[in-house]
């Protein structure tokens, strides 16, 4: 059993077995709201999350996401969530550029 805590979302934890979705495919399928302006097409990135721990346990950076590494748009310990897939236990935040209006989100 993978599991992924979202810290800002009052340690909202998602879980699954088995092959794993992108990150917000998980997300969305918990119907949670998360930015994805693109359509989870690793062509913004709105879909962003900071890692804050496990990110050994996660896909390796695809080439969309390595263009925004690489321009600084990606931080390192940043990761777009229709780009990535978890393997293992993890911990992300959402970071205040990406929040929506309508959600509460804790410290
Ligand atoms: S939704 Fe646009 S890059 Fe992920």
């Amino acid at each position: 059993m993978v599991k992924i805590v979202i810290e800002n979302l009052a340690q909202k934890e998602l879980s699954y077995k088995g092959s794993p979705n992108s990150i917000l495919q998980l997300v969305q399928s918990n119907f949670i709201d998360w930015m994805h302006a693109c359509g989870g097409k690793g062509r913004c990135t709105t879909c962003k999350m900071i890692v804050v721990k496990g990110m050994e346990n996660l896909s390796p950076p695809t080439a969309a996401e390595m263009k925004y590494l690489i321009d600084g748009q990606l931080a390192e310990n940043e990761r777009l969530a229709c780009q990535t897939r978890a393997q293992g236990n993890c911990r992300v935040r959402i970071p205040d550029e990406n929040k929506m209006p309508h959600m509460i989100y804790t410290s």
